[in-house]
């Protein structure tokens, strides 16, 4: 396969199956319900800021679709990942596995709280942590002390493990959670990218201790920045809503502290344009399966690339469609970066794994020859809701 080859035919594809006027783009929001009318209620009473109605609706809305028994809006994704891993009880210096193929944030979620990322191999059927590698690689490189997990070479104790649902794909629960039983590791999921997914029915981000999901602009469903922790536990959800409100002691006029606690709850306004969102969740995720099925059909055939699908344990809201390129046409990944780029399509490579970033060289970290496969040749492509409705493209 040549460059021009390849690059012409995925450009060809994507043509046909995309609206044609105009550049298009990897993940646009869409506004076309109650957003307004939402967010000028806020407006029109004042009620913007820390106080209004709209914060406990969403959060009640949120866990009523999740499954949830509990959530708890927060300010964005990153500072729900943080306030999970706190109360997963996450210690300075303890080491937490997380996916090497992963957003900067998983990463940094766990130096917030003074821990240090280990970094876990992908899954070529999930692209999230594969569970039996990371089994067999606990296996060896751990002793158990107690109740603790420790990293024979660190001496460090190992704590929790993040599952990240990648590009909106579940990874696969059951053989993460067993693992997680064995070395007693605490599961925080990172749900940042999956809300509408279900692992076996169940929703991504609801199956470990707790979950983090993002509502940034990019995701399936916005809040212009937000993000909510799940958890099923009271008491978790408790402390939750405590820490990310300042830990304020409940009192009708008094402001007084119990704890060193954060600034990060969310905004009235925000959870407002998020009510409106999530009143079309279900309609968002069907416009993106219906696309990424059209994409499947579209790419079948063509040379050097296949389609990512859902693996078959699980039913994804597909947040950004992926095409792999095969081990021999990896090496024209930019090529066709450039090529679809340079005719409107907006589309970009995945992160740069965790280990390659100047400040988590030298992580701890098992063999990643499966993520570096995929880092080298995954491309997204464009992914936005509309893109699926029944007369685009056609
Ligand atoms: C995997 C992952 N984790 C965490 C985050 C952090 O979310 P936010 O940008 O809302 O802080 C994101 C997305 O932005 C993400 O993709």
């Amino acid at each position: 396969m040549s460059v021009s080859g390849i690059a012409s035919d995925i450009v060809k594809t994507l043509k046909g199956l995309l609206p044609s006027d105009g550049t298009i783009g990897l993940h646009e929001p869409e506004f076309k319900g109650n957003e307004r009318s939402y967010v000028n209620e806020c407006i029109d009473t004042g009620w913007v800021s820390s106080v209004g109605k709209f914060v406990d609706r969403f959060e009640s809305e949120l866990a009523d679709y999740t499954g949830a028994r509990r959530a708890v809006a927060v300010v964005n994704g990153t500072s729900a990942l943080h306030m999970a891993l706190m109360l997963a009880g996450v210690r300075p210096s303890d080491e937490i596995i997380i996916p090497a193929l992963t957003f900067v944030a998983t990463a940094n979620a766990v130096s917030y709280c003074g821990g240090v990322p280990h970094l876990a191999d992908a899954s070529e059927e999930t692209l999230g942590i594969d569970p039996e590698k990371l089994g067999d690689y606990l296996k060896t490189i751990t002793r158990v002390e107690g109740e603790n997990c420790i990293n024979r070479a660190t001496g460090r104790r190992i704590s929790a493990v993040v599952p990240m649902h990648t590009l909106g794909h579940p990874v696969d629960m059951d053989l993460l959670c067993d693992v997680a039983g064995r070395f007693n590791l605490a599961v925080v999921e990172d749900a940042a990218e999956s809300l509408g997914s279900y692992y076996r029915g169940r929703h991504t981000g609801t199956i470990g201790l707790l979950g983090a999901l993002s509502f940034n602009g990019n995701k399936i469903a916005t809040t212009g920045g937000g993000g909510a922790i799940l958890t099923n536990d009271d008491k978790l959800a408790d402390m939750a809503k405590h820490l990310t409100t300042t830990a304020r002691i409940k009192h009708s006029w008094t402001i007084s502290h119990d704890a060193v606690g954060y600034n990060y709850r969310m905004p009235n306004i925000n959870a407002a344009l998020g009510c409106a969102q999530l009143e079309r969740i279900t309609d968002f995720v069907e416009r993106k399966r219906a696309l990424a099925a059209r994409y499947a059909a579209a790419f079948e055939g063509i040379k050097g690339v296949r389609f990512f699908v859902e693996p078959s344990f699980a039913r994804s809201n597909y947040w950004l469609n992926t095409l792999l390129l095969d081990e021999e046409s990896a090496q024209f990944r930019d090529a066709v970066l450039e090529a679809t780029n340079a005719a409107g399509i907006a589309t970009r490579p995945l992160w740069t794994l965790i280990n390659k970033l100047r400040m988590y060289e030298g992580s701890p970290s098992m063999g990643l020859s499966v993520a570096s496969g995929l880092e080298a040749g995954a491309i997204n492509l464009p992914s936005s809701a509309i893109l699926g409705e029944d007369h685009v493209g056609t």
